[in-house]
């Protein structure tokens, strides 16, 4: 198995190996104290961790009295490395060797410190600072380092060391604003990737970062602002070894294009030619798709596959490709066109490009590790990450013609986590002024549910026009008491806080009850009995008097409420007895008028003897 592994690897060479040209890709770092090493220096962009691309960081550099390599966790120093609030975050410096530079990495981020700065151990031109390979890559810290990182030759660090054991203080200046060229409103970038899904962390870590990364790719290359490649690394096999059966399981196309066994076991699971097959098909789906004018469709595809596809399900396979193609709506036709025939001696034109395309040109280096990401034409450095990327694709636009996405949320330079960024913010903490920008924080008054925030940004800012006292009641203060809401907010306002009636203060942290009897501003009648009471006061006036808040007076009580009563009952009796009196009388009257008639109809009948008999029983119907 050794033996097989071994020769895997070695019978497999990558073009233009033998020249192979890396380039070290680098930050300028500026002292700025003490003054015998004020200068800019160069130093070499970790592969890990994030850097800070677009953007610098100032701080003060120490280096540890114990641990000197940072190998091992400063807790077990009991030394903390954290930077009090208003103070310069902490850049330390350690040496080289003993452990893994993301090990050192790792452990002075627990300590707090702000960036490392690994001094090299020997005089040499700068090198870059990688993770461990794939065997030691278990650790799953490597993808939570997310401190900046930067190799400095072995001069400088010696040269820091001497200032800081003398005493003086060491304030340097990280700067990533020239890591990347940003010559205008477009960034093109490539990502040098592998359909394989079997290799570990690293293949895992990729597809992770392609499905989190996917969102902002396709906005950016919707909306023109990226132009994206996807290129994949072939390897091919030496003339003397093309009958070989290592060769033949590895490579397509007669020994052109190899790549390295997924599981490095030639006798189970897929062979490294599946893996060109299906890296070639992925090129393929990018050309197919590009031509139709949508080259983001490769991102569904290379995510679909890797979820509908894995080998370990055995569905690593053309079948299964084929589906994902035409559920994407790509004509897998066109497709198979450019596959072409893998077993054919000939040249593969689409992998051929790609093999130029490793070797490197102008300022960017050859591609020999995978995965890759270059940007305008400069290798990235950083751990793959949606943040760290979309950091440095961001810091590639010419200032100020960053699109929208590079001022969101997504990127945060996290600068508003300690300290909110020295930025206003409100009393509850959750309206602030700071704003996380891939080239830093700003201070800016926000805009809250439509409510816009005017000020400085930095020690004010306050809600403005309608809807304002709904965010947060405006700033103001306010308080519940019984049931009521008390409150210093004006909706009818533009700004400003006042107290509501019967409360002093400013408004904004306090309103006091004014005690109006003490300070003799109500209830001043002559045996008047005042009692303060939060927010207002209650009066009661002596004797049978009432006290009329309105007028700050007492009145009479009969004067007010049992006159009028009374006088009520006067008018409603008397009408009521004159009307019953009118009744009556009338009543009497036509009594009267029909008695006399009566009378005088009888009279001429019969002789009346008694002129006081009533005759009580006849009818009163019609009256
Ligand atoms: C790394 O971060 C992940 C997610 O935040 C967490 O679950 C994991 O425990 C962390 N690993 C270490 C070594 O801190
Ligand atoms: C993708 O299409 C654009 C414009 O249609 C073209 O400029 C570019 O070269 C194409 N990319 C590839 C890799 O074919
Ligand atoms: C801020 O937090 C408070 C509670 O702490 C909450 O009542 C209020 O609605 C929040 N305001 C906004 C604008 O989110």
């Amino acid at each position: 198995m050794r033996g097989k592994l071994g020769f895997a690897i070695w019978v497999l060479f990558l073009w233009g190996t033998c020249f192979a040209r890396f380039v070290v890709e680098k930050n300028s770092l500026k002292v700025t104290s003490p003054d015998s090493l004020k200068d800019t220096y160069e130093c070499a962009i970790g592969n890990f961790g994030v850097p800070q691309y677009g953007g610098t960081m100032v701080g003060i550099v120490l280096y540890p009295k114990a641990n000197k390599k940072a190998c091992n966790s400063f807790k077990e120093f009991d030394i903390s490395y954290k930077s009090k609030p208003g103070s310069f975050p902490t850049f330390l410096l350690v040496d080289r060797g003993d452990c893994y530079f993301t090990k050192k990495a790792w452990n002075a981020q627990n300590a707090g410190a702000a960036a490392i700065l690994v001094a090299d151990d020997r005089v040499e031109p700068l090198i870059t600072m990688d993770t461990p390979e794939e065997e030691n890559a278990h650790a799953d810290y490597l993808q939570n380092i997310t401190i900046p990182s930067a190799l400095i030759s072995k001069t400088l660090g010696d040269s820091f060391k001497k200032a800081i054991s003398n005493g003086e203080m060491v304030n340097v200046n990280l700067d990533w604003r020239e890591s990347l060229p940003h010559p205008d409103e477009r960034v093109e970038y490539e990502f040098w990737t592998n359909s394989n899904d079997e290799c570990g962390p690293k293949c895992d870590s990729q597809i992770e970062f392609v499905k989190s990364f996917k969102g902002a790719a396709q906005i950016l290359e919707q909306k023109g602002y990226t132009q994206f490649t996807p290129h994949y690394i072939t390897w091919y096999c030496p003339e003397a070894f093309i009958l070989s059966k290592q060769c033949k399981s590895q490579c397509i196309n007669h020994g052109r294009y190899c790549a390295p066994d997924p599981e490095q076991d030639f006798s189970r699971g897929y062979d490294g030619k599946d893996v060109v097959v299906q890296n070639l098909r992925q090129v393929c789906v990018f050309k197919v798709a590009n031509e139709s004018g949508k080259p983001w469709l490769w991102w569904d595809y290379v995510t679909d596959f890797s979820i509908r596809c894995p080998m370990k399900e055995k569905k690593y396979t053309k079948e299964c490709a084929d589906e994902v193609i035409r559920s994407l709506g790509l004509d897998h036709k066109q497709i198979d066109k450019c596959i072409g025939e893998p077993d054919a001696d000939k040249e593969n034109p689409v992998l051929k490009a790609e093999q130029d395309a490793q070797i490197g040109k102008n300022s960017r280096g050859d591609v020999t590790i995978l995965p890759t990401l270059v940007i305008n034409n400069r290798q990235y450095r950083g751990k793959l990450d949606k943040g760290a990327v979309l950091k440095a694709i961001c810091a590639g636009f010419q200032e100020t013609t960053e699109p929208a996405v590079c001022l969101s949320e997504d990127i945060e330079t996290n600068e508003c986590l300690e300290n909110n960024g020295g930025c206003w913010q409100d009393k509850t903490g959750n309206v602030t002024a700071c704003k996380d920008t891939f080239r830093g924080r700003v201070c800016e008054c926000p805009v809250v549910q439509g409510v816009k925030f005017v000020g400085d940004g930095y020690t004010h800012c306050e809600a403005s026009g309608s809807g304002r006292c709904e965010i947060n009641n405006g700033g103001c203060w306010t308080k519940m008491l019984d049931g009521i809401r008390y409150s210093a907010c004006v909706e009818g306002e533009s700004k400003g806080c006042k107290c509501p009636p019967g409360f002093r203060g400013d408004g904004v942290n306090t309103c006091d009850d004014v005690d109006e009897c003490n300070e003799k501003l109500a209830c001043q009648c002559s045996d008047c009995k005042c009692k303060n009471t939060w927010g207002s006061y209650e009066c009661s006036c002596s004797g049978d008097l009432l006290y009329m808040k309105e007028h700050d007076t007492c009145i009479s009580k009969k004067a007010s409420t049992e006159v009028s009563w009374s006088f009520l009952w006067v008018i409603v009796l008397g009408l009521a007895a004159a009307g019953f009196g009118g009744y009556a009388v009338y009543k009497y009257r036509i009594r009267r008028y029909m008695d006399s008639e009566i009378r005088a109809i009888m009279a001429q009948y019969m002789p009346l003897d008694n002129q006081g008999e009533t005759p009580n029983h006849m009818p009163h119907s019609n009256i």
